[in-house]
C-alpha cells in the first residue's frame, strides 16, 4: 500500500473509535457515571464521564461502522482503496474502547489530581485509540492482525494525534467545549 492509500485506510478502520468522543461531546450532559462519589477525597471519574454521553457515543460509534460496511462497495470502486469490512463484533468494540479508553485516562487524572478538563498531553490524544485496539484484539484478534500492518498501524499512531488536537480545538471554537483539547 501506498502513503495515501494507507491513510484512507488508517481513516476508514478507525472512524468507528474517532467519532464516538465526539459524539460524547454532543449528547454529553446529565448523570455522571460515578454519582458524584470520590475516592481519596478526588472525584472517581468526574463530572466530565457522563450516562448519556457514554451511550450515545457508542451508539453513534456503532452506527458508523454499520454506515461503512455498507458504503464499503461504493467507497473501493471510487477509491480503488481496498478498505476493510467490520465485523460485528468490532463494530461494538471499535467505539466501547475508545469510550472506555477515555474513560481510564479520567479515572487516571483524577488520581495524579488533575480536575476536569485539566489536559494530560500524550494520553488526551491516544487513550481512545489504544483502548479500542486493544478491546477490539480480544474479541477479533485475526481480523485485527489481517487489517493492521505495521506501517498501518504507525499511520494511525501519526494520524490518531493529528486529528484530535484538530477537531477539539475546532469543537472549542465553536463553543462545543469548555477547553481546546
Ligand atoms: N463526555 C461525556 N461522557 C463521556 C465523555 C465525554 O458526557 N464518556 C462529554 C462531557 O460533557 C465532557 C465532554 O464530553 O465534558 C468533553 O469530554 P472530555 O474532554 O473527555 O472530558 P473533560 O470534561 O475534559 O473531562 P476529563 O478531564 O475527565 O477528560
Ligand atoms: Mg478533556
Amino acid at each position: 500500500m501506498g502513503p495515501l492509500e494507507l491513510l484512507i485506510v488508517a481513516f476508514w478502520v478507525m472512524l468507528p473509535a474517532y467519532v464516538p468522543n465526539n459524539a460524547a461531546v454532543l449528547a454529553g450532559g446529565g448523570a455522571p457515571i460515578d454519582g458524584g462519589r470520590t475516592w481519596k477525597d478526588r472525584r472517581i471519574l468526574g463530572d466530565g464521564k457522563t450516562w448519556r454521553g457514554t451511550l450515545v457515543g457508542t451508539l453513534v460509534g456503532i452506527g458508523i461502522a454499520y454506515l461503512l460496511n455498507v458504503l464499503r462497495p461504493t467507497a473501493v470502486e471510487a477509491l480503488g482503496v481496498s478498505v476493510p469490512t467490520f465485523p460485528l463484533v468490532a463494530m461494538i468494540t471499535l467505539p466501547l474502547g475508545a469510550m472506555l479508553g477515555d474513560m481510564i485516562a479520567s479515572f487516571v487524572k483524577r488520581r495524579l489530581g488533575r480536575n476536569r478538563g485539566a489536559p494530560l498531553p500524550g494520553v488526551d490524544q491516544l487513550d481512545f485509540a489504544v483502548s479500542a485496539l486493544v478491546l477490539t484484539a480480544i474479541v477479533a484478534f485475526e481480523w485485527l492482525v489481517a487489517v493492521f500492518t505495521l506501517p498501518l498501524l504507525i499511520v494511525v499512531f501519526v494520524l490518531t494525534p493529528i486529528l484530535h488536537v484538530v477537531t477539539n480545538v475546532l469543537a472549542y471554537l465553536f463553543g462545543f467545549k469548555h477547553e481546546p483539547w
